[in-house]
Order: C-alpha cells, then structure tokens, then sequence
C-alpha cells in the first residue's frame, strides 16, 4: 500500500494488524461501523471478530457485540459476525441469510427502522452509548479527517457519538473517491434546527472528508479487500414487463403535464425490477433525468454514461464486480457525476418532499386497498427490512411499488385481501405496478383501489377469489368504508402455511 494514502504521520504509527484491532472491542459493547448495501463497510476487523467470538464461544464464554451500520453489508461483516452467533442486536437493515435465519429463530434481536431516522435516533440515545466505530475509508488526510470508501451511510454520526475508532484503509477502493463525498455538518437537534440548504440534487453543501477528533482513532487498519455485493440475474420477462408498463405510465404522465420532460428526481431500490426499470428508462428516450437515491447500482451508471441521467446523488453503491472494475477505470468521470452524501441527507424527510421524489421500490404484498408489507414474509418472517423504502414512500411526489404479481412458483399471490404486516399504509401509496400492469390509486376511495388492483395487477389465477371476497365483503362487513371479512381477511395466508398454496382449492391452477 502507498505509504500517501495514510497522510497524518502520528496516525500512520497507529497501524496494526486486524486482530489487534479486534481485541480492542469487548463482549456488549455497542459497535458502530460503516457500509451500505455491500458498499464501503469493514471487511478485516469484523472478521478478526468473528474470529475471537469463535474461539470465546468455543471456551465457554459469551461474547456478542450489539451491531450498527448504515445499512446492509456483506458476508465479511454481517455474514461472519452471525455465523459465529456473535450478534446480540442488529439494526437498522439487513440481507443477509445467516442474520435473517438468526433474527428469525429468536436469537438475533433487530431494529427495523428507517434509514433516515437512525442518526438522529443515535443522537437522541436511544440506542445507548457507541462504544467503538469501525469505518472503512479510501485514506486519511493530514488533518486526520477521513475520506470514506464507496458508502457514506451513517459513518458521520458514528465517528461523532463513538469512544473509540478503528479505521481500516482500503487499498483496493480508488483513490479517485476523493472529492465524490459531500458530508453536510449543519444537522442539528430541535429546536435548533436549520433548513438544509441543498435545492438541486447535485447541489454540493459539504466537506469532502468526515471529520473526527484523531484522538479517538486506536487503530488504523490496512486492507486490500473488494466490496461484495449479491450478483444480479439478467433481465427476466417479468421484470421487463413491469418495467415496461411503468416507463408508458411515466411518459402519460408527462403528456398530461403532470411531470416535468425530465421527470422528477428519481429514487430506485436495488434489486433485479428496479434494474430493470433503469434499463428500460436507457432505451425510453428521457434525457437530463436526476436521482437523489440512497444506492447507485449498475444500471444507474450506464445512464449516467449515456447522458440519459445528468447526476446522481447516494449515500452507497451496489455494483455488480464488473460494474466496478469499469467503475474505477472511469471514476474521474463519475466523481463529477456522483455526489455521495450521508444517509440522513439522502433519505431526509424534507428534502425528498421538497424536491418532489418519484420512489420506485419492491414490496412483498399488497392489500385491496393499497397497504404494503416490504418486510414480512407471512406477517411473522424478517426478510431484509423497510430499508429507505419509507422515507421515500411518505414523502415523495409518487410512491411507486412494484412486484411481480406471484411469488413462490404461483403458490402465492401478491395482492392478498389484507397485508400479513403494514409497512407503508394505503396513505403513502400512489401506483403498484406487475407483470399484469399498473394501478393508480391517486384520488381513488378504498373501494375504487379495490377494483383497480383487481383488474389491473392480480394474476389472472387469483383474480376469481379476490373478486369473490370483494364482492361478500361488500355485502357481509361491519363497516362498507373499507370492507373486509375478519375471520377470512388473513385466511389466504394460513392456506399458504397449511397446504402450500393460497389457491383455494376449488379454484385449481389454471
Ligand atoms: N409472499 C411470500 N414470499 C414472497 C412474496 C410474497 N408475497 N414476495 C416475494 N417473496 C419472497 C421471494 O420468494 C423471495 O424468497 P427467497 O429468498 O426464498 O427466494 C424473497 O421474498 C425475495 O423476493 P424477490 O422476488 O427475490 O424480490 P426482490 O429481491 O425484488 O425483493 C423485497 C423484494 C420486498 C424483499 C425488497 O424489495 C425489499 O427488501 N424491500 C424493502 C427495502 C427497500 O425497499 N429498500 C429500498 C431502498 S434500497
């Protein structure tokens, strides 16, 4: 490693191995660290960790660390750490399967908050006192301030609230990072908040380095490790009807003038639909399009690339190995079209309002009338979590959900008389989009949203039984404001849990 990417002499003299930066985090303490769907987290402490736990745990002692980060990681830190039982609570999001199978057997504890609510949660104590902060950075300056890596996410706050830091130096990540972050310090606790001066998404109204009291940092770690990140499927057929059904829908809306020739800033979940929609908006005729999102993933670079999209601001990426190989070789034309912020600035409440954000993420069902579960399998078992999902959903212009209009081989359908779990209520919903098509349930009462869903999103197998249950809920309910059959409203999910299939059986598959 280039002896310049660690610039501040003393600190330099702070080097050590991973373990022995391992052994400075003790069993309960709270442990903050960086990262962001598999971007920009530490990738050798949390292994050195996992180490030590095994070992702790195989001499009959305990020993768990309470776990928190910007957002999703990586197998080097959520997958190490779980697979050892070394984690006591996780918050605020997760993907991974080891962690998901732990918090969902009763042995993991996990926060599911918000991502633009953890900062300020942090500041507010509600998550005690953070004991140490493990931060990956792309190099430390003279001053000591941190450049980070490729996700920003909560590393501000922590390097604030934190005793104790450890900073692993990232080698593998480019030195051409520097100059990409815009970290804003003007956050503040009521009542002593300001407006946020940020009115365009690239608008830049911070430091390019985090900042933090050199005193505190115990251990600089140097690594050379890449960023993972779950690989992406191609295109399928599916995903490229949603996205199809949603690109016709955005130009209509255009055409009525209800959106700018530009669009509104964009905000894009990752996985494989909204990679899709980005593909489709490469090929949709749209130009000078902006994003202020949390995640940059490999289609939003193409766009940037192709002019289609003018900038992108982020708080993390989620590139496939390609995607950064290409990445790197071309990062002084993507440090000028790229603004990595901290998560409580990208997902901020006020600005997602104020800048009137198109919010495009996944859901796992939705009910007649518009209510979404993005989190709950069967209303019980974690997936990932709510993610950015919410700050987008309630505040932006248009709260997009899209799904496929089946999951599991048919066996389940997405639109369900009633959700299993709210994350996002019939308030915070304007358009669910699948394979089928689209429904726009702005400005329609519940019964209206009913009928759309059911004529233009169900999959044609449970459209019969959705009907059928509208149509004796109209008739039998307490209440003909929202309809709904109590003893029957969840009983599509118990099918599922019993038999394996939510078709009833006298509605075969066809
Ligand atoms: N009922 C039961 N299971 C369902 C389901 C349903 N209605 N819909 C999907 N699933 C299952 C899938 O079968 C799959 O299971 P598997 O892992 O055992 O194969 C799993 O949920 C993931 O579904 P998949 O089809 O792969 O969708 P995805 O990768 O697009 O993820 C969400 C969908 C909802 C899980 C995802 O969008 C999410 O985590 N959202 C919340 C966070 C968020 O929106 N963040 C936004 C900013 S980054």
């Amino acid at each position: 490693m280039s002896e310049d990417r660690i610039r501040n002499a003393a600190l330099r003299d702070r080097v050590v191995p991973a373990a022995t930066a391992a052994a400075l985090i003790h069993p309960g303490q709270t442990v903050a660290m960086s990262g962001f769907t598999g971007s920009g987290y530490p990738k050798s402490v949390p292994q050195a960790l996992a180490a030590r736990i095994e070992v702790a745990h195989a001499a009959g002692e305990a020993f768990q660390i309470r776990l928190l980060t910007g957002a999703s990681t990586a197998p080097e830190l959520d997958g190490a750490l779980a697979k050892v039982d070394g984690i006591a609570l996780r918050l605020p999001f997760q993907s991974d399967p080891d962690a998901r199978r732990r918090i969902n057997d009763g042995t993991l504890a996990y926060i599911d908050a918000h991502l633009s609510h953890v900062a300020q949660h942090a500041w507010f104590g509600f998550y005690g006192d953070i004991d140490v902060a493990v931060v990956e950075a792309v190099a430390i300056r003279e001053d000591g301030s941190i450049v980070p890596s490729t996700s920003v996410g909560n590393s501000k706050t922590w390097l604030d609230l934190a005793k104790h830091v450890i900073v692993e130096v990232n080698d593998w990540q480019p030195a051409g990072l520097e100059g990409m972050h815009d970290i804003y310090y003007g956050t503040a606790l009521p009542p002593h908040r300001r407006p946020i001066p940020l009115e365009h998404p690239d608008d830049r109204i911070g430091e390019t380095a985090l900042r933090v009291d050199p005193d505190k940092i115990v251990a600089v770690v140097r690594t050379r490790a890449p960023d993972r990140n779950s690989p992406f499927s191609p295109v399928d057929a599916t995903s490229e009807q949603i996205a199809g059904h949603l690109i016709e829908f955005l130009r209509h809306e255009v055409d009525k003038g209800r959106l700018p020739a530009n669009l509104l800033p964009l905000q894009s979940g990752v996985g494989n639909i909204p990679n899709a929609v980005l593909a489709g908006l490469a090929k949709s005729g749209f130009r000078d399009l902006t994003a202020f999102t949390e995640v940059i993933q490999d289609g939003m670079l193409d766009l940037l690339r192709s002019g289609v999209l003018a900038s992108a601001s982020c708080t993390g990426f989620a590139m496939s190995p390609e995607a950064n190989a290409a990445f790197k070789d071309e990062i002084d034309f993507f440090r000028r079209k790229i603004i990595l912020r901290t998560q409580e600035i990208s997902n901020h409440p006020e600005l997602v309002r104020r800048l009137g954000c198109i919010g495009m993420n996944g859901m796992v069902e939705v009910d007649l009338y518009g209510n979404i579960n993005s989190t709950h399998i069967m209303g019980s078992r974690m997936q990932n979590g709510i993610g950015g999902s919410g700050d987008f959903a309630r505040n932006g212009f248009m709260s997009i959900f899209m799904s496929p209009s089946t999951a599991k081989n048919g066996t389940i359908s997405s639109i369900v008389p009633m959700v299993s779990h709210v994350d996002h209520t019939e308030h915070d919903v304007s358009i669910i989009v699948t394979e089928q098509g689209l429904a726009d349930l702005r400005g329609l009462s519940p019964k209206q949203r009913a009928r759309q869903l059911i004529d233009r999103c169900a999959h044609p197998d449970y459209r019969d039984a959705l009907e059928d249950y509208f149509e004796r809920a109209l008739r039998d309910s307490y209440g003909k404001h929202t309809p709904h059959l109590l003893p029957e409203a969840l009983s599509w999910h118990q099918r599922w849990l019993d038999t394996g299939d939510m078709r009833p059986a006298a509605n075969p598959p066809t």
